[in-house]
Formats: structure tokens, C-alpha cells, sequence
């Protein structure tokens, strides 16, 4: 390959409003006990009414070329992971490029539910790896609080709103080196759309005309959850030659704690090289990768040289998993 993705920097947004589970209990028959023993959710963020999921991802990708000291018109690829576009079209990227004031390149959208953000990485990085685009921006931005069933319980606890975002830059000379150089080292990504029923929106413009709600057999996607995602991380450690010592971090797909800590366990990681949000921000769906990275870049968790291992399993089924070197 001619050029290795650099991620130079990266960026968050969420919307003001939290909402407790306990607030929750106020709208339906649940409670914060139950919610937090099965999932590890404590509150999540809820945007604002007239906030567009092209809001969210404008401020977290301000915030990622602030991180990157890149400016907005040297970017020449924006791709937006979302389940939830602002409208069915045009895509959301091209609104967030208009509101950017990015001048060229191109925009369009990526849908693979949770796992957009490793999605839409992999679909960057191959942009950039081949000399198409420079600069790339990787936004995972949601408003799952949209098509949530707020009636029922078993899925209107487990998600969130909010935004992440990140400045891939192509390098030439990460390119030349060895596997220990520093970029995105391998993205696997796969799907299996013979699950459809475990998890899907019953809704859109060409069945319904409307926008439908989640629904989801929560056990099933548990199962399939872990399993998946353990084949994502073996096959992302075997094409570096890599095993799970080398790992120092896991910025998982922030879906259960109990999704999270048994990935932690299979890579025997110990707890605190695992980075979580989801008792903060719920499931945010594509956005929750990118503001994991972003919170423990901020906190300084996140080291050069480290090696960084994402993974992700959404609707579809859609999977992966990210390698890289910071
Ligand atoms: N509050 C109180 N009780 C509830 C609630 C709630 N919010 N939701 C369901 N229950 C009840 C059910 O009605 C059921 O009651 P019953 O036994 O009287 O019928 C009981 O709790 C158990 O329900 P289950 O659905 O079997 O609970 P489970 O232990 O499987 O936990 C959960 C449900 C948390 C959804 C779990 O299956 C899960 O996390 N699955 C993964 C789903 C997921 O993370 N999806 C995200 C999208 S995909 C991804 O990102 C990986």
C-alpha cells in the first residue's frame, strides 16, 4: 500500500440532556436496579427537539479537527456512520460538509447500525491507503432517542443520542514501516443478513412510508454478540500477527457491560485497559466507539505507541473489528 491512515485527531459531542433511569421509571414499568444489573446503564444523553443528528456530528467533527489542527477545507472525504439520518435523503454527511464548509471531496453516508463506526473506518482507510483521499473524516453520529418505541421497556432503556469523530490523515511514511508503525494497522468487517428479525426498524420510505421503531430479541443479539465479535478480534490479531498481550486498549462498541467485560475477559485484558461509557451514555450505536476514543485520549488513558483494538456488533447482523497503533 502506498499510504497507512494516521488518525491525528479525535472529537465528541453530547447533547445536554441526561436522563436517569430513574426518570425513566417515571415513563415506563422499569427500574434503575434492573437496568443497571443487565446492562450497566446509569443515564444517557437525549437531544434536544429541532436537534438533528447533523447538529451532533458537526460539533464532534469541529472538535476532532481542533484535535487534529486540521482545517475544514483540507478535508477531502467525510463519511458519516448513522442509522438515523436527519432525512431518508440526502445523506447526512453532505449536510454535515455544507455546515463544515468543506468545498470539495466527497460525502455520503454509512449505514451498518452499531458497528458504523467500524464501517465506515475501514471504508476511509481504504479510500486513503490507495491515494483517493488525504484527509478523511469518520463521524459516528446518532439520535437513536428518535426511533426508540418510548412504550416499551426492553429497548427504550438501552439507548442514547450523541456524536464522535475522526481526522484520518494518509501517511506515507507509516506506510513504510514495519507493524509496529503508528495508523490503522487492519479492519475486518462482515454482515449476516439472515438475522434480520433479532434487530431491526419496523419502518422506512420504501415498506412503510414512516420511520418505525427499534425492536429487538435482546437474548439473541446477546448470544450472537459475543460470539461474533471474539471471530472480529481473532481475525484482526492473526492478520497482524498479534495476540491479545500486545492489546492495551479495548474501545469496545459501548452496547451492555456484560457484552464489554466478557470481550475484556476472552482478550485477558484487565478491567482498566477497557474503555467504557455505557453507564454514562447508553448505546449510542455508531457514535459510541468514537466517544469512548475520544474520552480516554482526553484523559490521557490513551498513549502514543499504544495499541488500540475496536470491535462492534449492530443490526444487520453487521461485525468487525479495527486494529490500530496510536
Ligand atoms: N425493566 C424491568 N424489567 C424489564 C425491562 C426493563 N427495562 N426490560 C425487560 N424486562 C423484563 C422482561 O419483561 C422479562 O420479564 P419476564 O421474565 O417476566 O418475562 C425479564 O425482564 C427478562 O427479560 P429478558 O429480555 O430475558 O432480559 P435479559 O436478561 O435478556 O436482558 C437485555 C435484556 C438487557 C436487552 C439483554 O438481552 C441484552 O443486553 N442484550 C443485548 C442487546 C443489545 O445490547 N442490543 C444493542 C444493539 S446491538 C449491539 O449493539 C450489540
Amino acid at each position: 500500500m502506498m499510504y497507512r491512515s494516521l488518525v491525528t485527531g479525535c472529537g465528541a459531542y453530547l447533547p445536554a440532556q441526561i436522563v436517569t433511569n430513574a426518570q425513566l421509571a417515571e415513563r415506563v414499568e422499569t427500574n434503575d436496579e434492573w437496568i443497571r444489573q443487565r446492562t450497566g446503564i446509569c443515564q444517557r444523553h437525549i437531544a434536544a427537539e429541532g436537534e438533528m443528528t447533523s447538529d451532533l456530528g458537526v460539533a464532534a467533527a469541529r472538535d476532532a479537527l481542533d484535535a487534529a489542527g486540521v482545517a475544514a477545507g483540507e478535508i477531502d472525504l467525510i463519511v458519516c456512520a448513522t442509522s438515523t439520518p436527519d432525512e431518508t435523503f440526502p445523506a447526512t454527511a453532505t449536510r454535515i460538509q455544507h455546515r463544515l464548509g468543506v468545498p470539495q471531496g466527497a460525502a455520503f453516508d454509512v449505514q451498518a447500525v452499531c458497528s458504523g463506526f467500524v464501517y465506515g473506518l475501514s471504508v476511509a482507510d481504504n479510500f486513503l491507503r490507495v491515494g483517493q483521499a488525504k484527509k478523511a473524516l469518520v463521524i459516528g453520529a446518532e439520535t437513536f432517542s428518535r426511533i426508540l418505541d418510548w412504550t416499551d421497556r426492553s429497548t427504550c432503556v438501552l439507548f442514547g443520542d450523541g456524536a464522535g469523530a475522526v481526522v484520518l490523515e494518509a501517511d506515507k511514511a507509516a506506510a513504510s514501516a514495519n507493524g509496529s508503525g503508528r495508523g490503522v494497522l487492519s479492519t475486518h468487517i462482515y454482515s449476516d443478513g439472515s438475522h434480520h428479525d433479532a434487530l431491526y426498524v419496523d419502518g422506512g420510505p420504501s415498506s412503510t412510508q414512516s420511520v418505525g421503531h427499534l425492536r429487538m430479541e435482546g437474548r439473541e443479539v446477546f448470544r450472537h454478540a459475543v460470539v461474533r465479535m471474539a471471530e472480529a478480534v481473532d481475525a484482526a490479531l492473526e492478520a497482524n500477527g498479534l495476540t491479545p498481550g500486545d492489546v492495551d486498549w479495548l474501545v469496545p462498541h459501548q452496547a451492555n457491560i456484560r457484552i464489554i467485560e466478557s470481550m475484556g475477559r476472552r482478550l485477558n485484558l484487565p478491567s482498566d485497559r477497557v474503555v467504557v461509557t455505557v453507564d454514562r451514555h447508553a448505546n449510542t450505536s455508531a457514535a459510541s466507539i468514537p466517544l469512548a476514543l475520544t474520552e480516554a485520549v482526553g484523559d490521557g488513558r490513551i498513549q502514543s505507541g499504544d495499541l488500540l483494538l475496536m470491535e462492534a456488533m449492530g443490526g444487520g447482523f453487521t461485525w468487525g473489528s479495527a486494529l490500530l497503533r496510536w
